[in-house]
């Protein structure tokens, strides 16, 4: 059986800055190898294939780019900061933001930066513009009203949608504030990264 080449698995876990240079590989993976993996930057698709053992079940590894976004001594409090990601493609439009309180997934040394696709979950209402300081949510869609919570990784708090807006996973180096990955799908792709 092939082992996973140990560059793929440095740059899922993050240890270094191959992660960009990997790409998209076939490989080989256990099941415990794909729960050891299955990190912040990537998106990993399982398939099963009968009479197939566990330990050698296909998989693709894809990871995404890693994208400065803004210098985190710029942010302010409840002053949202609009970026693309992981691409400049059809429903990229995401939210930074420094919510003043400790979210789920947030970084810097208060944990309250954060930031989400700006495209609503149910069918496709923008949300740029909709950010409320006060409740520290997205929202309300202008289609049908979802509002979904910043602090809780875009969990919808009223409306139509039934799924959480995609959070946009960050890191920071020094004052450096970048996208690395993504946690859900965006609406209107049946892939995150495209091409
Ligand atoms: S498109 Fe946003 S609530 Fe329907």
């Amino acid at each position: 059986m092939s082992e996973l080449d140990p560059k793929i698995v440095a740059a899922i876990n993050g240890e270094n800055g191959e992660a960009q240079k990997a790409g998209t590989r076939k490989c080989l993976m256990s099941r415990r190898q794909f729960l050891l993996t299955s990190g912040l930057t990537t998106t990993v698709v399982m398939v099963g294939i009968p009479g197939m053992s566990e330990a050698e079940t296909p998989a693709v590894v894809s990871t995404y780019p890693r994208k400065f976004i803004a210098k985190l001594s710029d942010l302010k409090t409840d002053e949202p900061f609009d970026f693309e990601y992981p691409d400049e493609g059809q429903f990229a439009e995401s939210i930074l933001v420094k919510l003043g309180q400790k979210a789920g997934g947030g970084i810097g040394p208060d944990q309250d930066i954060v930031a989400f696709n700006y495209t609503c979950t149910h069918q496709g209402g923008p949300l740029q513009g909709t950010y409320q300081a006060a409740d520290k949510a997205l929202g309300p869609c202008p289609l049908h009203l979802t509002t979904f919570d910043l602090t809780r990784h875009g969990i919808f708090i009223a409306g139509q949608a039934y799924q959480s807006l995609p959070q946009v996973l960050l890191e920071v180096d020094g004052d450096d504030v970048y996208a690395v990955g993504m946690f859900g799908l965006i609406y209107g792709r049946f892939d995150n990264l495209q091409g």
